[in-house]
Parts: C-alpha cells; sequence; structure tokens
C-alpha cells in the first residue's frame, strides 16, 4: 500500500477556553506562524490527497487563515463539539469512497514534525494495521490520555477525566496523533458512544472498538516527545515556543550559523540564513527575512521581512520591509521602515529613520537623521541632522539626490526637491528649490556678532 495517505484531517474545532482569548486558540503564533500554519506544514509534507480541517469556535477567522495558508485545504464546519471522534466522523462525511490510510491531527499541538509523520504512516502501512497511535512518556502526563496495554498490545485508550487511580499511574500518554484505515475508521465512528465523563464522542475510543473487532492496533512511542506536546494555555505556548525556538537555532547552526546566544535569538521558522553569517544576542529575526553569506546581524536588532545582503553589518536596529545591500552598514539605533533600500557599501548610522527610499551605493547617511520618500544615487553624503521634509501637511512628496552631493549638517530639504550631481549645500540650509549639477546651495542665516553683549546686559561680573 502507498504511504501516501488518502487524507489528513486537522482537529481545529475547539475554542481553547484556557487560552482566556478572543482568538481562536489554533490562530495563536509561535515562530512567527499559527500553530494551525504548523500543523499544516507538517501535514503537507505527507502529500495527502485530501487536507481537512475541522473548524468550528472562531470559524470565520480560522477559515480566512486557513485559505491564506493553504487554499487547497478543506474547511469542514462542526457547528457543535461533540467531541474529537465526532468532528473526524464530521471531516469524512462527504468522503464515502475514501480508501487508504487516514491520519488525524490535534490543531493545538504545533511542534509535530514531517518526519515523525512519516514514521507514524509508514509503520501503519507497513503493519497493515486498522489503527497506529503515536504515544509518549512525558515527565507529567496530568491531563493527557493514558494507554493501556498488554505488553506490546495497546488495549484501549482512558481519558484523564475517566480514569481510576490504576490508570493514572500510567506515564505513557496518547498524544492524539493517529493513523486509520480508512474502511474501519468509518465503521467504529459509527458505534462511539457518548458514556464518558465529558459526555463527548472520543476518538481514542476507536483503539478499543478495534482491539475488540480483532483488528491489528499498533502503538508508536515518539522518537522525542517534546515535538508531541499539546498547547491547552499560554504557559504552555511559551514553553513550546521556547522548544521550537531551540530546534529552529540548532539547525541553522548546524548550517553553519553562529548563534553567540541561542537562549536570546529567536528566529521565525520562515526565515532564511546563508552559510558563515553571525547572529550576536538579543536579536529577533521574523517574517521572511533574509541574511546572506558573511553578514553580521545584532546585538539587539529586530528585523522583520528584511533582506541583508552579503557580508553587511547591522547592529542595534529595528528594520521592517527593508534592503540592505551588500557591505552595508547600519545601526547603532537606525530605524528601517518599509521601501528601504540600501545599495552596495551605503550607511545608514545612530540615531537615523529611513523610510520609502533608495539609498545608492557608498552613499551615506551617518548621524541623526530621517529620510522619507528619497532617491538618493552614489557616494553620496547626507549632512548630520539632516532632514527629508517629505510631507507638507497634506500630501508626501519625492526627493531626489543624485551622485558624488555633499549635503551639509542640518538641512531641510523642502520635497519635492532635486540636487543634481556633484552638487553642495552649506550647513543649516533650508531647500525647498533644485540646485544645478555642480552649484553651492546656501539660504540666508547670517552670523553677527554683538560685542559686549553680555555685560551690557547683565552687569559686571555676572555669571
Ligand atoms: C485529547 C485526547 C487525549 C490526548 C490529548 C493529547 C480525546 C478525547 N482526547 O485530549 O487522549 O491525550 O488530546 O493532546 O481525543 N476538537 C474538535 N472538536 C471537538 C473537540 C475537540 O475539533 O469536538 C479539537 C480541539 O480543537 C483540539 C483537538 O481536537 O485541537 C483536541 O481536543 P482537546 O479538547 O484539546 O482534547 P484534550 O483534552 O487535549
Ligand atoms: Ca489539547
Amino acid at each position: 500500500m502507498s504511504a501516501r495517505p488518502a487524507a489528513v484531517v486537522i482537529l481545529a474545532a475547539g475554542e481553547g477556553t484556557r487560552m482566556r482569548s478572543a482568538t481562536a486558540k489554533v490562530l495563536h503564533e509561535l515562530g512567527g506562524r499559527s500553530m494551525l500554519g504548523h500543523v499544516v506544514a507538517a501535514a503537507r509534507a505527507l502529500d495527502p490527497h485530501h487536507l481537512i480541517v475541522v473548524v468550528g469556535h472562531g470559524r470565520d477567522q480560522v477559515t480566512a487563515h486557513l485559505a491564506e495558508l493553504d487554499p487547497q485545504a478543506i474547511a469542514v464546519v462542526q457547528a457543535e463539539q461533540n467531541g474529537t471522534g465526532h468532528a473526524v466522523r464530521i471531516a469524512l462525511d462527504g468522503l464515502d469512497h475514501l480508501e487508504g490510510t487516514v491520519v488525524v491531527l490535534p490543531g493545538d499541538a504545533p511542534l509535530v514534525t514531517p518526519a515523525a509523520l512519516q514514521a507514524l504512516v509508514a509503520q501503519h502501512v507497513g503493519t497493515a494495521a486498522a489503527t497506529t497511535l503515536l504515544t509518549a512518556r512525558y515527565p507529567d502526563p496530568t491531563g493527557y490520555g493514558r494507554v493501556v496495554r498488554n505488553g506490546p498490545d495497546v488495549l484501549r485508550v482512558v481519558e484523564h477525566k475517566d480514569a481510576d487511580a490504576d490508570v493514572l499511574r500510567i506515564q505513557e500518554i496518547a498524544t492524539g496523533h493517529y493513523a486509520f484505515a480508512a474502511g474501519p475508521l468509518r465503521e467504529a465512528l459509527g458505534k462511539l458512544s457518548t458514556d464518558n465523563a465529558q459526555g463527548e464522542e472520543y476518538l481514542p475510543d476507536v483503539v478499543r472498538l478495534h482491539q475488540e473487532a480483532g483488528l491489528t492496533v499498533g502503538g508508536r512511542i515518539a522518537d522525542n516527545w517534546a515535538e508531541t506536546v499539546g498547547v491547552n494555555d499560554r504557559v504552555q505556548l511559551a514553553l513550546a515556543a521556547r522548544m521550537l525556538r531551540d530546534r529552529i537555532n540548532r539547525h541553522h547552526m548546524l548550517a553553519g550559523v553562529a548563534i553567540l546566544d541561542p537562549e536570546t535569538t529567536w528566529i521565525d521558522a520562515d526565515v532564511v540564513l546563508e552559510p558563515d553569517t553571525t547572529v550576536l544576542p538579543n536579536t529577533q529575526l521574523k517574517g521572511t527575512t533574509v541574511v546572506r553569506r558573511g553578514a553580521v546581524v545584532g546585538p539587539d536588532c529586530t528585523l522583520s521581512s528584511t533582506e541583508v545582503g552579503e557580508a553587511a553589518v547591522v547592529r542595534r536596529t529595528t528594520a521592517d520591509g527593508a534592503v540592505i545591500g551588500p557591505e552595508a552598514t547600519v545601526g547603532p539605533y537606525s530605524y528601517l521602515r518599509p521601501g528601504t533600500r540600501l545599495g552596495r557599501g551605503a550607511k545608514v548610522g545612530a540615531y537615523v529613520e529611513v523610510k520609502a527610499s533608495d539609498i545608492g551605493a557608498g552613499s551615506k547617511v551617518p548621524h541623526l537623521s530621517y529620510v522619507g520618500d528619497a532617491t538618493i544615487g552614489e557616494r553620496s553624503n547626507i549632512g548630520a541632522g539632516t532632514i527629508v521634509v517629505n510631507y507638507d501637511g497634506r500630501e508626501k512628496h519625492r526627493t531626489r539626490i543624485g551622485d558624488d552631493v555633499r549635503v551639509g549638517s542640518n538641512n531641510s530639504l523642502v520635497a519635492p526637491v532635486t540636487i543634481e550631481d556633484g552638487a553642495y549645500t552649506g550647513a543649516d540650509a533650508v531647500i525647498s528649490k533644485d540646485v544645478p549639477a555642480g552649484a553651492l546651495a546656501l539660504s540666508e542665516n547670517t552670523q553677527r556678532i554683538i560685542e559686549g553683549w553680555v555685560e551690557r546686559k547683565r552687569g559686571k561680573n555676572s555669571t
């Protein structure tokens, strides 16, 4: 039989009361993705014929999110949450002729890996089982369904709330991940009762029903229990986020990235780091950030969906949607906003904010400036304290600065305005008219000296 599942069903209809949140549980994020996003990614790695997500609480939010994540996935509504077995029954309603393997995944276990699921499916298919469940031994099994065995045979799963003292002593738990044979699954789902502590149709009861029908039931102990943990509250969410952080950092380090302080380095799942990059402490790399070979990022950077070019150096910087060219230097205390593009070897220095601007190769904005809606050519220098006045109170206008320009310190460049190639401006100028190539622009601001003024004003011996 093929290892390719006929269907993967992800259970995501529950309310997640313990999160105490207006947001549906599976939409809470870690590592830059929703919990559902992580589970869908792992499910997709199995290449199922159908990917079904059961939605209920917050179904509009969840369905809209799913459509963005994975337009091929099908959302099936479970209007009332009558249990995990009920949810799977509804998911399979429209799929009467399904044959082969059906994999069921809890939507609130975001750390599950493709490898763990592939191993589960391989064992299931290899043993021609009716049910194969993933199990684990947790340091604290409180709250989980316990796995009752007779030697190697799994007899049944007993929910914590239904368990007696003997069962509560069992350390092995059901993680909620299952592989089933479609036909026997459908049959068992038709026989589930609600005669239990929660009055729900329990999916784990399929184990007992298949066992009683004399079908093969197998258990697979997870290679790494941490990959299977569920998130029911924000304490568990923070714990899962830390475990995911460690996994992501380890992956990058083994692939050639130097991470000096993994505990304070948070890298989202979709970030790309090339080998021989260095990430210094207290750095967050978010969204679709890419860091190219030889670049150094940190300490204290928060970069969102930003590209850092080869051998660039970015220190103590916040950047969002910026493109930093190769060998450019940024920081400390720089703020790059969306639409910022720095050319090769460009420099943005301390206390400089840049928005929707191109700063060409070798050009520098070294100190205390705002550059918004501007295009700066190559090898130009913008003096300390210069502000691009891009907003007239109603509209934004563009500023154009050519190649090899020298803007003096503390200028106001009142847009729309152009400074052509090779032009200079004096210190403290207000530039509101275009400056021709090679010219010097000054705006009057003449210094006067009034001799003896202090003594006349304040009297002798004044301090
Ligand atoms: C469930 C299992 C338990 C297992 C544990 C692992 C059952 C009865 N119990 O318990 O054996 O040890 O997961 O984490 O299956 N859901 C629906 N519709 C429903 C009910 C739940 O879609 O009617 C979804 C929830 O949104 C959640 C998942 O199913 O994503 C699991 O439900 P939850 O209520 O969290 O079950 P647990 O008590 O954690
Ligand atoms: Ca749960």
